[in-house]
């Protein structure tokens, strides 16, 4: 690997307010590493270590809104609180003294459990009270907790803004609350929530992200995180084609989502390869074609095995980017998170800057224990 061969991943991109010095993005990915919900000076030295190493965006872990249920282990920080916020402030004044960018990804948990088998207080909610198909947990949202949790997404997003981050990320992938509704799989509701239509079941996260808009106002840039698969189920598919994509995709950049995260395990995976070939256009690059948005692609960036093998316990070493950079040279898509590779390492963007191939550390999964 040499610097000129990876020169598409360091141009710099202009979104909105936010000027980003290159294309590679911090994936969000929870540490449970704040105590009392709480982030503090360890989560503000573990991200600017990732501004010092030259990451173009931060995406913080999964930080929760306020809703009684909204997260399913302790150690996740919640994003509403002043004791959370100036933990929070803390973080982004780290991030911007190393001259870096970030945004934190906002979430609420939905039905999912956590992995410690810890259980919040409160009663869980997610669209229909359910897990998966046949699987029941937790209740059914009223209309009324629907319009407060509209309200919670809108109300930590302005307090994003106004501590000074530079951008906010809403979760709606991966089988979580905003997934949970997009999903057919787990929302039977027969109000104007639901539907059978992937168009209908974009009502509820349609609403988020007007809610959103309207608090961060015109020009704050917003992404928004989507995925076909569930953890509830690797093989879902909220879009089957190309037409189906847009009737999801486009009514929320059309709500105010300027930015489209396309979250895949592996990003070389084609999304239709009945209509482009098996080389042909992964998540992101048919989401930018459909929808016009900027996106983000992912997925086992630099290592040799998915993230969902890493819970299992599996190793990853390091591979080249040959594949990542010559769909960037096309621009495919805009931007690229990397997940694992920065977690085992704050200085991964630097060294591929450079051309440090043998520097790039595979990623075990003894790292998750603790904030390199
Ligand atoms: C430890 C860990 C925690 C994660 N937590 C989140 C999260 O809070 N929110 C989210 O959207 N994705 C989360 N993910 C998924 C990552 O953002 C990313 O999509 C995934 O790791 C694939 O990228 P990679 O192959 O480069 O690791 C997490 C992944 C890992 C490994």
């Amino acid at each position: 690997m040499t610097a000129i061969a990876t020169s598409a991943l360091f141009r710099p991109l202009r979104l909105g307010t936010m000027e980003l010095p290159n294309r590679i993005v911090m994936a969000p990915m929870t540490r449970t590493f704040a105590p009392d919900g709480l982030p503090g000076e360890a989560n503000a030295a573990y991200y600017r270590r990732r501004a010092e190493g030259g990451v173009g965006l931060i995406l913080s872990e999964g930080t929760v809104i306020d809703r009684p249920a909204s997260r399913n282990e302790p150690g996740i920080p919640f994003f509403h609180g002043d004791a959370a916020l100036s933990g929070w402030k803390q973080v982004i004044d780290a991030v911007h003294g190393a001259g870096g960018r970030m945004g934190p990804q906002i979430w609420h948990t939905g039905s999912v459990s956590g992995m410690s088998g810890w259980e919040p207080e409160a009663v869980i909610e997610s669209p229909s009270g359910l897990l998966a198909p046949d699987q029941p947990r937790g209740v059914a949202m009223s209309e009324e907790a629907i319009a407060d949790t509209v309200a919670a997404f809108a109300k930590a997003a302005a307090a994003a803004r106004s501590l000074g981050f530079d951008t906010v990320e809403l979760h709606g992938a991966h089988g979580y609350l905003v997934d949970q509704f997009f999903w057919s799989g787990t929302n039977h509701r027969t109000d104007r929530y639901g539907g059978t239509s992937i168009r209908e079941r974009s009502r509820f996260a349609g609403e988020v992200v007007a809610a959103i808009r309207s608090a961060v106002g015109p020009d704050f840039p917003l992404i928004l995180r989507v995925s076909q698969w569930k953890q509830q189920d690797y093989a879902a598919r909220l879009a089957e084609t190309p037409d189906l994509m847009t009737d999801w995709l486009l009514p929320l950049v059309e709500a105010g989502a300027n930015v489209l995260h396309c979250s895949q395990r592996r990003f070389w995976e084609p999304e239709f390869p009945d209509i482009d070939g098996e080389n042909g256009l992964n998540f992101a690059g048919w989401a930018k074609k459909l929808t016009g948005a900027t996106t983000i692609s992912v997925g086992s960036v630099g290592l040799s095995g998915d993230f969902m093998a890493a819970f299992g316990g599996e190793s990853s070493t390091s591979v080249g980017l040959d594949r990542l950079v010559s769909r960037m040279e096309r621009d495919e898509f805009d931007l690229i998170a990397v997940g694992r590779a920065l977690i085992s390492d704050p200085r991964w963007a630097a060294k591929v800057r450079a051309g440090d191939a043998n520097g790039l550390k595979g990623f075990e999964p003894a790292a998750l224990g603790e904030l390199v």
